[in-house]
């Protein structure tokens, strides 16, 4: 027989799927892709962090058809030139030491490790008996976390007691996940006291993320964003911080109306400036109202709850130990690549109770004896891959030290910015510098704030981003508030050096001798 004959009956006993890869061409191929991405990440250096890319573009470079044949794993090459051509001129570098827009997208090579483990393994971890490791090992991650946040004992697996079957917390996708999850176990918690579901009312800041709103409007509460029949926008204090008074006062409000307020959702850290809402005394108020009235409050720290791993920063969660849930991104802050957002619950039966659905195809007898926790029920997918790894290699490789470390390294690079700006007779600050996040102005028209930013981000060398907020002009006069624009530099890049914050600083000093001649 000859050797092609060989190969083609030895082919025909592996699956399709397998043809090709086997272990030598495997390995070659992560190793060039290996190089490739190192190749990517030391180019970040002298990359602009922006490219003009016209609508359309990047599509235009695919064939407009799938093709019928596949091709040889020796001939990967091509989809490696493919990333460098197709790909990458299509990128904003998310990854750039000179990324300073929105929040940026931590992460880090233990980071990229858990992710591309968690994809060889590709388990589905819906079930505590579709793969043990992967619910063990994401409960001991949260409880892990949890400690290094100091939260209090309540949201920890480890707190059920007796009839309490306590907190604990799991992974959710992103923040906007976790809202809908706290914002559907609240409804259901009222529904099961009684409350008919039609009357639900939700409070968050003028200032909360749009996903708070979202969330809304998935369950039903609003049907668009504007809708305000049952979602209350709280007003704000000068320092964009949730007003209190204004709070309690809708919420009695809508009591009087016969409306059941539902959940109450703080930010720490906004998303605008980085403001912190008054949590501690929003939750001595709500443990005011007898238990049946009592709103269930959420906390949404997507950002700034990782700097908490810092003992100076846990203000950024003071008076946490009112809430019903609590979320955290490490994608955001803690490189722990996308995505990755910390979810916890005080009362773990109230979330699964809201989402828990069990058809005959699921039933298992580990789930039935109750000594398990089944993640399925925790949020609207139902299968989930294994983030837990990432979050664990990160942890491991860093240590808390390291954790610690890289947020400080943040801070004071956010330092130097902020003192720029009070030193640069032009541009004021907006608000207070909130750890890693500077927010400034051009004195002057709002408008001349909006030319400044689309001029840094036109040279394209560093990437910020704007927020309109209303707040005092330069004077601090009180009767001047009014929607400004507000430049936005938010230290978080993974590979951020102080050359990048001088980097910076030039690029806003040119563009703004370009803004105000
Ligand atoms: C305070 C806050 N909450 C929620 C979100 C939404 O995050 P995600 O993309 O994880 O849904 C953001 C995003 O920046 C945020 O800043």
């Amino acid at each position: 027989m000859s050797d092609r004959a060989t190969n083609a009956q030895k082919d025909e006993m592996i699956p399709p799927a397998m043809r090709g890869f086997e272990a030598a061409e495997f390995t070659k191929t992560i190793d060039s892709l290996a190089q490739w991405a190192m190749r990517y990440m030391d180019s970040l250096q002298d990359r602009d962090v922006s490219q003009a890319v016209e609508p359309g573009q990047i599509g235009a470079m695919l064939p407009d058809e799938p093709p019928s044949n596949g091709m040889e794993a020796e001939q990967w090459g091509q989809v490696i030139e493919d990333l460098e051509q197709i790909v990458e001129p299509g990128l904003m570098h998310w990854q750039s030491p000179r990324f300073f827009a929105y929040f940026p997208c931590s992460s880090s090579m233990p980071g990229v490790m858990g992710e591309l483990v968690a994809s060889v393994l590709n388990i589905n971890g819906m079930l505590w008996s579709t793969s043990p490791s992967a619910t063990e090992i994401e409960m001991k991650m949260m409880d892990w976390c949890a400690q290094m946040f100091g939260l209090p004992d309540v949201f920890r697996f480890d707190s059920a007691s007796g009839e309490n079957t306590g907190g604990g917390g799991c992974i959710q996708g992103t923040a906007s996940e976790a809202a809908v999850a706290a914002l559907v176990a609240a409804r259901k918690r009222k529904v099961k006291s009684g409350r008919d579901r039609s009357t639900m009312t939700v409070y968050t800041s003028t200032q909360a993320h749009s996903s708070i709103l979202k969330a809304a409007m998935v369950a039903g509460l609003a049907d668009d964003p504007e809708d305000r029949s049952r979602v209350r926008l709280i007003e704000v204090d000068e320092h964009l911080r949730m007003d209190v008074d204004a709070l309690l006062r809708a919420i009695r409000e809508d009591m009087a109306a016969g409306l059941t307020p539902c959940l109450v959702s703080t930010t720490q850290g906004t998303t605008s400036t980085g403001a912190f809402d008054p949590l501690k005394a929003i939750g001595q108020e709500l443990a005011k109202l007898p238990d049946a009235d009592r709103p269930w409050l959420h906390v949404d720290a997507a950002w700034a709850g990782a700097a908490a791993v810092c003992e100076e920063n846990r203000f950024v969660l003071d008076g946490v130990e009112a809430a019903d849930s609590l979320c955290i991104n490490p994608h955001k802050w803690l490189l722990t690549n996308f995505d990755c957002d910390l979810f916890w619950v005080r009362d773990r039966k109230a979330l699964t109770d809201s989402m828990n659905i069990t058809p005959a195809y699921l039933r298992n007898a580990e789930s039935e004896s109750g000594a398990v926790i089944d993640y399925r029920d925790w949020h609207v997918p139902l299968g989930r891959r294994m983030r837990a790894l990432k979050l664990w290699f990160v942890i491991r490789y860093f240590g808390i030290d390291g954790l610690k470390e890289h947020i400080r390294h943040h801070i004071e690079l956010a330092k130097v910015v902020e003192a720029f700006v009070h030193a640069e007779p032009r541009l004021s600050m907006a608000t207070d510098r909130s750890l890693g996040l500077v927010c400034f102005r051009v004195i002057g028209e709002s408008e001349l704030t909006e030319r400044l930013i689309e001029r840094v981000n036109d040279r394209r060398r560093v990437m910020i981003s704007h927020t309109v907020v209303p707040i005092m002009d330069e004077c601090n006069n009180p009767a001047s508030v009014s929607e400004r624009w507000v430049a936005r530099v938010a230290v978080g890049a993974s590979g951020v050096r102080r050359k990048d914050i001088d980097e910076l600083i030039a690029e806003i000093s040119e563009a703004l001798d370009e803004v105000i001649q």
